[in-house]
This record gives C-alpha cells, structure tokens and sequence, in this order.
C-alpha cells in the first residue's frame, strides 16, 4: 500500500513572491517541501543555496526535503541538518562511498535518501536498499522542472518495488519530474509512495486545490 505523499517543489516557485508560496504549500494538504539544489557542475543548471533554505525553513511548517544535484554532497550534511533539513538525497551518480554516505546522513539524525538517475537501474540498489529510507527515481533528467514525463518510469518503480519487498526494506519511492494530474494515479498505483511536484502544482490556477487532486489520484 503506498502512502500518498506530495511534495511540492520549490524550484517552479515564484521567487519573487516566496514567502507567499510557502504558505500556500502550508495551508494545503501536501506533506513535504521538495528543495532542488543544483551547482551546474553534476546538473547543467544553478538553482539556489543555503540562504534560501534557511528562509525557506523559518516559515516552512511541513518537513524539507532537500534533492542535492551536486559533486561531493558529503561536504554540506552537517550544513543541511543544521538548516533543519528532515529528508536529504544524494544522487547514486554523484558519490562514490555510497554506503559510507547514506550512514553519514542518518547518523546526523535525517532521513537518507538515494536518487537514480533515468539511465541508472535499479539493480545498483541491491545492496543499499536496506540501509536507505527512501529512493528517488527520477522521471526526468536531472536540471530542470517543466519537463516532459519519461514513461520508463512505471515499469522501474515496479521492478524497485519487487527489490524493496524482496529485501524486505522499509524504503519508500519517491518520483520526480513531469509529474502531473494524468499520471499522478498510475504513479500510486505503480508503487509510489511520495510524488514531487513543482510546475504542475505552481502553474495552477488554484495549487491548493491541485496539490489536493494530486494526493487524492488514483
Ligand atoms: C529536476 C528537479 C525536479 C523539478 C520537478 O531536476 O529535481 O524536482 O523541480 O519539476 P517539474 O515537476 O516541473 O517537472
Ligand atoms: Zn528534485
């Protein structure tokens, strides 16, 4: 049974009006703020630092959910806890030391999550998947929001399922990119248990009522 969770992601936010974004995400029934950090090294595009997580984090009243998108993620866990950071994912494409990582960010008293990329199977997981909290698929390539949904993902969330009940982990699955409210369902029905969405949720005429039709699909 998947757990129905959404996480709606900063990054298509207007950033010009943020504190008023975040409320919207507060007032609704989404469960996490999704937080992109990119350094246009491991992604081709920047997106925002510590400085806008720590405003984000001083009016948030929902757990943050921070999507490193950077080479050597092991040099800011610390910063990132201290933020009040709940959940943090590092790319499996991005850290060599995998174990040693997911260890660092749960000894630090978060939730550790291991991102894939859509070309990395989820086979490479066979022997981290007890150890994360929770996976990452990306449905996109990683960089930008607004992107068109790749529809690999449903069989991939259904192999991650199988190794996740086969190795009877406690992990959840995350999905990331071109979500919508079309395969917002099929997603949940897949196996997914936690949705990110960042242009459908804040492109929206009304997001809190999107955000409320994204928990409810399927
Ligand atoms: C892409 C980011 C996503 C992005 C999703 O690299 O990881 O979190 O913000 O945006 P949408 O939902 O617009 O595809
Ligand atoms: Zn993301």
């Amino acid at each position: 049974m998947s757990q129905h969770l959404i996480a709606p992601s900063m990054l298509a936010a207007d950033f010009t009006r943020l504190g008023e974004e975040v409320g919207l995400v507060n007032q609704s029934v989404a469960d996490w703020f999704h937080l992109d950090v990119m350094d246009g090294v491991f992604v081709p595009n920047i997106s925002f630092g510590m400085p806008v997580i720590k405003s984000i984090a001083r009016v948030a009243k929902k757990p943050l959910d921070v999507h490193l998108m950077i080479v050597q993620p092991e040099r800011y866990f610390e910063t990132f806890r201290d933020l009040g950071v709940s959940y943090l994912s590092i790319h499996y494409e991005a850290v060599t030391h995998l174990h040693r990582a997911v260890h660092q960010i749960k000894e630090l008293g978060m939730k550790a999550g291991v991102v894939l990329n859509p070309h990395t199977p989820v086979s490479v997981l066979e022997e981290i998947i007890t150890e994360a909290d929770f996976v990452l698929l990306m449905s996109v390539n990683p960089g930008f929001g607004g992107q068109q949904f790749i529809r690999a993902t449903y069989d991939k969330i259904r192999r991650l399922k199988k190794l996740i009940q086969e190795k009877g982990s406690p992990a959840l699955i995350e999905i990331d990119g071109g979500v919508d409210l079309n395969n917002a369902g099929k997603l949940f029905q897949a196996g997914a248990d936690i949705l990110v969405a960042g242009n459908t949720v804040f492109s929206a005429a009304d997001p809190v009522a999107t955000i409320a039709s994204l928990k409810n699909a399927g």
